[in-house]
């Protein structure tokens, strides 16, 4: 598959699926606190996502079994919901969530606090926030795909972390992942030139320690393999002329200047 070009219509239908995803993901931050499963996110992810007639993209793609990823601590992505996987005061949670929209897929991720969370994992999360920021300052006509990467790369390994390699972010659209792949590290290559139209996923993946992680027997969960925390931030993107639009933040949210 090669990467598509958005039509101006189209564009409109992914801005609403990406509006409708960020609210999702504020009332999901609103509703986390210690003694809440994980699986109760799930369910109330799924039926905020249903509430606005849109359908939750993650559920039983290639047989994931949530609509919600769900992914504690040392869990990187692709944690699965579990009614007795009960919440903690001092956890970070990150929530990786999508929908359609009229045909139109959204994708975005977030880590939040449980509670109260020690300052170094708040600047875990922080930093991974912050990286998404550093990256798509270069995501503007012209430019080319891995200079966001590299952009991200330094800005993590700057603060002391390191950035996941074995899972990258991806072009989207009608599809929840479609070209490019989107490293979050320097590769070979400039990567593709960036057109206006283009819509992309942006996905940090941070870890406080080493960047290697391993899948659990489930065949979903990733986790650090030095067992250090890991925070995710993401968002649905569109390459225009003066840089990028977000698609997935609140109305009213500014991009961080960084
Ligand atoms: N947001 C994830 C990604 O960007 C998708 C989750 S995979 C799923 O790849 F299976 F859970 F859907
Ligand atoms: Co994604």
């Amino acid at each position: 598959m090669s990467v598509t070009i958005k039509s101006e219509h189209q564009i409109e239908l992914m801005r609403e699926a990406g509006r409708l995803l960020a609210i999702t993901h504020d009332e999901l931050r609103k509703a986390i606190r210690p003694g809440m499963s994980t699986m109760d996110i799930d369910r109330l992810g799924d039926k905020i996502i249903r509430d606005f007639g849109c359908i939750p993209n993650f559920k039983n793609y290639n047989g994931y079994p949530a609509s919600i990823c769900v992914s504690v601590n040392d869990e990187v992505v692709h944690g699965i919901p579990h009614k007795k996987h009960i919440l903690q005061e001092g956890d970070i949670v990150s929530l990786d969530a999508g929908l359609i929209y009229k045909g139109f897929h959204s994708d975005a991720a977030r880590t939040w606090a449980v509670g109260e969370i020690s300052p170094q994992a708040q600047r875990l999360i922080d930093v991974t926030r912050a990286s998404f920021f550093a990256g798509i300052r270069f995501a503007k006509v012209g430019n080319h795909l891995h200079e966001i990467s590299g952009a991200i790369q330094d800005y993590v390994e700057a603060h002391g972390y390191s950035v996941v390699r074995d899972l990258v972010g991806h072009g989207i659209g009608t599809h929840l992942h479609e070209d490019p792949q989107i490293p979050n590290f320097r590769q070979k290559g400039r990567g593709i030139r960036l057109q206006a139209g283009m819509t992309l996923a942006i996905e940090p993946m941070v870890n406080e320690g080493r960047y290697d992680v391993e899948w659990l027997d489930d065949d979903w969960t990733v986790v650090t393999e030095d067992g250090s925390l890991s925070a995710h931030y993401e968002n649905t993107i569109l390459i225009t002329k003066e840089g990028c639009e977000i698609f997935t933040l609140l109305p009213g949210e500014k991009a961080m200047d960084v």
